[in-house]
């Protein structure tokens, strides 16, 4: 069992997809699709502005204490979204999951692909007990994938979340360990 603090997030695969880690040379694929109104709708940071705020955006998830991935076509260059495992707890074994995909590839399966193997490998190889999600209630496509992923929607987290126009409810979602067998 390895220590996803002391990890690097490793290649996985799918029939479809591969995942590698993030790196701060996929920002101008990022802020291709970062920079899009209709992904930044129900995120918590704005469109970006600029290839440099995309920058801060990937030094922050290849930081300490996340998990980050590019998602890839199967044996492929280009960068069709990441997803990534964030506030993870040691003592709690339980971490958080969040994705984006751009605009040009929804509906195709992507980020319920990317996620379900972040979650395979995260219950097998971290030891997690819990892994949570949380989407605005407006949301449909991210909650869609989240139930998917088969994760259970345990309530509605008032006001939890500050963005830049303000606090904002979250859909809070989880699965537990011995609910992710397939
Ligand atoms: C949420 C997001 C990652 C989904 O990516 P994706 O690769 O298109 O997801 P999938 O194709 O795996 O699944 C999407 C599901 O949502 C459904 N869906 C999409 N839009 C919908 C809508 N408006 N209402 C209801 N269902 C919707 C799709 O039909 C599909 O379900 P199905 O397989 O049962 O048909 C993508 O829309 C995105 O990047 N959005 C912007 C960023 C974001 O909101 N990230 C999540 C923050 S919590």
């Amino acid at each position: 069992m390895s220590d996803p603090f002391e990890a690097t997030s490793p290649v996985l695969e799918s029939d479809t997809l591969t995942l590698r880690a993030l790196r701060s040379d996929d920002a101008p694929s990022v802020f291709a699709y970062a920079s899009d109104p209709e992904v930044a709708r129900y995120t918590l940071w704005p469109p970006h502005g600029s290839e440099e705020q995309t920058r801060s955006f990937l030094k922050m998830l290849t930081g300490p204490d996340i998990l980050s991935w590019a998602i890839l076509p199967r044996g492929g260059e280009r960068l069709e979204g990441i997803v990534f495992l964030h506030s993870l707890s040691r003592h709690h074994r339980r971490a958080e999951l969040a994705f984006n995909v751009a605009r040009g590839r929804w509906g195709r399966g992507i980020a319920t692909e990317a996620a379900r193997l972040v979650l395979r490998y995260s219950f097998e190889h971290y030891g997690l007990n819990r892994v949570e999600a949380t989407c605005m209630p407006g949301n449909a496509a991210s909650r869609r994938v989240l139930e998917k992923l088969g994760m259970a929607r345990e309530g509605r987290l008032r006001r939890s979340h500050l963005r830049h126009d303000g606090f904002h409810d979250m859909d809070l979602f989880s699965i537990l360990r011995e609910e992710a067998g397939g």
